[in-house]
């Protein structure tokens, strides 16, 4: 047996179902985690993977890059938590603000649930209604708001939504489709208090938005007197230094931030208009607190990694995307010339395969694809030393910290897995 297989043995006794997050669990068991560098992770039984997971968007720098373990290291001799305010959570949210223009002000928070959580109640209390409208498939973090037709973990356990989550929360919020502008019409109204959505979906495996969709989305919000809500939890900083709104060039009115932020570290952030922001409280009647709110040592650490994206990114995004666009390429022949129907989605350093022969364009058409063989796909890649995250509904993201070898391993390592797969 080997370490994986006892340590989990052992946590399915301490830890509940044993695992701290749903997706990290796959049959028969996960790999624990001993270490990481650069583009990889090391296992309990000291295997190396190339990780093409990277804390599911998180690691943009790659593990352990040097100013922010730098800056951490740094800030831990000054004290890991204050609970009041510091000079470095300014800083980091005028870095924010010259990155996302449409964030005038900036709250700090812990994780990508807290900020879209709190943008969602901003905007029903700066607003005054109550309906929230979201995209069938996007998922917005493990609150009673959100967890409507969500997708990651939520889809991967083919989950409608959450027992226990509130059916009133649910009532107010209405379900429109991805790429589909005339769904959306429907489901607008006077009533609306925002619309939320995931600019490149990014928890149905990958769905880019078709052209001239996210504008459309920005006019029935405007149209309907609603704030339009994107969330970068993923995007942010991932698709390029200012996200998605960079990218597409639509801007709205309260954008929530979180995974490549913080450089590993847990933060997140939302933002937007001056005025809709100064709503929350004190300045206004939106409550949202934290006691871990702009702790010291993710402060650092976002703010270092922020510099190190101003400082790389001219470079690390083209060379990003070139590699993803080169990588999706080779995985799209190799499942062609073994005979498997197929669809490889990308956007910038993010892609994911779906076997389905059909373009992937919603919720919908990405569970048509044939998960089985995706589980077994994953199942090859990490038998060969490349992990993935182990569902169809995540996506494979490339890091700064790849190396050429480590690029033609994965694309050697998912030709051999496909082989393996071929009817
Ligand atoms: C688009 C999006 N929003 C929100 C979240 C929730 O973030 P967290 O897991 O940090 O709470 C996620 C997490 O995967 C996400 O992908």
């Amino acid at each position: 047996m080997d370490r994986s297989a006892a340590l989990y043995a052992r946590a399915r006794r301490a830890v509940a179902s044993g695992v701290n997050s749903p997706i990290r669990h796959y049959d028969p068991y996960p790999f624990f985690a001993e270490r990481a560098r650069g583009g990889a992770v090391w296992d309990a039984d000291g295997r190396r993977y190339v990780d093409l997971c990277g804390a599911y968007g998180a690691m943009l720098l790659g593990h352990r890059n040097a100013a922010v373990m730098a800056a951490v290291s740094a800030q831990l001799r000054r004290g890991t938590l204050y609970c009041m305010p510091t000079a470095a959570e300014t800083e980091l949210s005028e870095l924010i603000s010259r990155d996302y223009p449409s964030m005038r002000r900036v709250r700090l928070v812990n994780t990508g649930l807290e900020a879209t959580m709190a943008a969602i109640r901003l905007a029903r209390g700066h607003t005054g209604r109550t309906k929230v409208v979201k995209f069938d498939g996007c998922y917005h973090g493990a609150h009673d708001y959100a967890l409507v037709r969500a997708g990651s973990g939520v889809a991967h356990y083919g989950l409608a939504d959450s027992a226990g989550s509130l059916r009133a929360a649910a009532r107010e919020t209405r379900v429109a489709r991805y790429n589909d502008g005339a769904s959306l019409e429907r489901a607008m109204g006077d009533d609306v208090a925002a619309v939320i959505i995931e600019p490149v979906m990014a928890n149905m495996g990958v769905i880019p938005p078709r052209r001239g969709f996210l504008r459309r989305v920005a006019r029935a919000a405007r149209s309907h007197g609603a704030l339009l809500i994107f969330d970068e939890t993923v995007t942010g900083y991932r698709l390029g230094r200012g996200g998605a709104q960079g990218e597409y060039g639509v801007m709205p009115d309260i954008t929530t931030l979180g995974k490549a932020l913080g450089g590993g570290l847990p933060i997140a952030a939302l933002g937007g208009r001056r005025d809709v922001m100064d709503s929350l409280a004190p300045a206004g009647p939106v409550y949202e607190a934290s006691t871990f709110a702009g702790n010291p040592v993710s402060v650092a650490a976002a703010t270092a990694s922020v510099r190190e994206v101003r400082r790389l990114g001219p470079k690390m995004y083209p060379r990003l995307e070139r590699e993803c666009a080169a990588l999706a390429a080779r995985v799209s022949d190799a499942a062609s010339s073994r005979g498997l129907p197929h669809t490889v989605n990308r956007a910038a350093s993010m892609f994911q395969v779906f076997f389905s022969a059909s373009p992937v364009t919603d919720r919908d058409s990405a569970m048509a694809s044939d998960r089985a063989l995706f589980a077994r796909l994953a199942a090859g890649l990490r038998s060969r030393g490349v992990f993935v995250p182990p569902s169809q509904f995540e996506a494979a993201f490339l890091c700064h910290a790849h190396t050429q070898a480590d690029l033609s391993r994965v694309a050697l390592a998912y030709e051999a897995a496909m082989g393996a797969l071929a009817p």
